[in-house]
């Protein structure tokens, strides 16, 4: 037997019987809190050396998150017109200039629409200049750059390298210049994004080496952006990436290139830790040496753990206090044996009813959720 370990500190435990009465209520819930919202917004505006924050809302796109990120002044990193659409309807009158598209393999006519908008448009790759150069005449556009290394917590969220799809290689600057005068477009920014869930801070330092060294070869270059993928604890007690210590890679940065404007456009940093999943417990069962605790919600509402075997942690919300004294798989309702939220956890006694608290869902969660079995995901809430 072992207590849990402390929790004392986080959000959610403050807000425990409200969290509880949610879960009880709805079966399923994600819950976003404002204030850890706020704070990591202002956290990472607050840090020198950089100009430009822009949220990768591929991680959530609740609206009322877009309003409040947007007064605390960040800007919007979106991958479709959908998502362009999206926070100019949730944002009416937002500066167009806060928001970059960065598409990737999107047709042509999204590139059309993209550059009538008045927002920054990155190339991915050099397919647009060659097959559609007539679009970029006298166009001011951003080039995503692969840096030739990919970075991250899975095989399938490092987005750079020769096994990515992502990005312009380093071996084909010479004709990306070519092409890019060809069409009479205007590089003014460059962009590199070498994946999700990373902790040392040499990552950003070695993308904005790479980057600020191809601005010789692009002379229009005002702004430098680093990406996102600023990783976060999954488990109780580890380390997230530590903001003193990539400040001072980027204030570096800044300070040997002083008229570059730096961008960061992370997604998971911004809102995993500010949400939660709720699910209540629907059925016990011990097959063999294996207990099972089910759960109203499963891959459904957050597919992280069958898709890349992410870790979130799982409490039992109704019993807190409790000796943790089983060991269980916690599942969901789904017809897949993969519909898993934890395996071999440590939870108190577990009864039907009682509402389990799965951790650090705000990012790729409701986002990534879907309507497989026709079971709706769990709705969100914000308090
Ligand atoms: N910028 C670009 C161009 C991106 O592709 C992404 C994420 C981000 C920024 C934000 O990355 P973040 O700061 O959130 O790590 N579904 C996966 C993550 C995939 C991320 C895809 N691109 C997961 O649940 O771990």
């Amino acid at each position: 037997a072992s207590k849990v370990t402390d929790t004392s500190t986080q959000w959610w435990h403050v807000r425990r019987n409200e969290l509880v009465e949610l879960g009880r209520k709805n079966g399923a819930a994600f819950v976003y809190d404002r204030n850890t919202l706020k704070g990591k917004a202002q956290a990472l505006k607050a840090l020198p050396g950089i100009d430009g924050v822009f949220y990768a809302l591929k991680a959530n796109w609740h609206p009322e998150i877009l309003k409040l990120f947007h007064d605390e002044g960040l800007g919007f990193e979106c991958v479709s017109r959908n998502e362009v659409e999206h926070v100019m309807r949730t944002l009416p009158g937002l500066d167009r200039k806060r928001i970059l598209f960065t598409p990737n393999f999107a047709p042509r006519d999204e590139y059309v629409w993209g550059l009538e908008q008045g927002i920054w448009v990155t190339l991915d790759n050099l397919h647009p200049l060659k097959a559609w150069p007539e679009l970029f005449k006298g166009k001011d556009v951003f080039v995503r750059i692969d840096t030739g290394y990919g970075r991250g917590h899975h095989d399938k969220v490092r987005t750079a390298g020769v096994h990515s799809k992502f990005g312009v290689p380093l071996f084909e600057m010479e004709e990306l210049t070519r092409l890019i005068n060809a069409s009479g477009a205007r590089v003014v920014g460059l962009h590199a994004h070498t994946g999700s869930g990373v902790f040392n801070v040499d990552n950003w330092q070695s993308v904005g080496e790479t980057l600020t060294g191809l601005t010789q070869r692009f002379p229009d270059v005002h702004t430098v952006d680093l990406g996102g993928g600023l990783g976060v604890p999954e488990r109780l007690g580890q380390q997230g990436v530590v903001l003193t210590e990539f400040a001072s890679a980027l204030s570096a940065l800044k300070a040997a290139h002083p008229k570059l404007t730096l961008w960061i456009e992370p997604g998971r940093y911004l809102v995993a830790e500010a949400g939660v999943l709720l699910a209540q417990v629907t059925q016990l069962k011990g097959k063999g040496e294996v207990q099972y605790v089910g759960v109203a919600t499963g891959m459904n509402s957050l597919i992280r753990p069958a898709l890349y075997g992410s870790h979130h942690e799982i409490l039992n919300l109704s019993r807190l206090d409790a000796l943790a004294t089983e060991v269980v798989n916690v599942v969901g309702p789904i017809c897949e044996s993969g519909d898993q939220l934890g395996l071999d956890r440590l939870l108190p006694p577990t009864q039907e009813g009682d509402v389990l608290l799965i951790a650090t869902a705000g990012a790729y969660g409701r986002a990534m959720s879907s309507t497989y079995n026709l079971r709706e995901p769990a709705k969100e809430f914000l308090i």
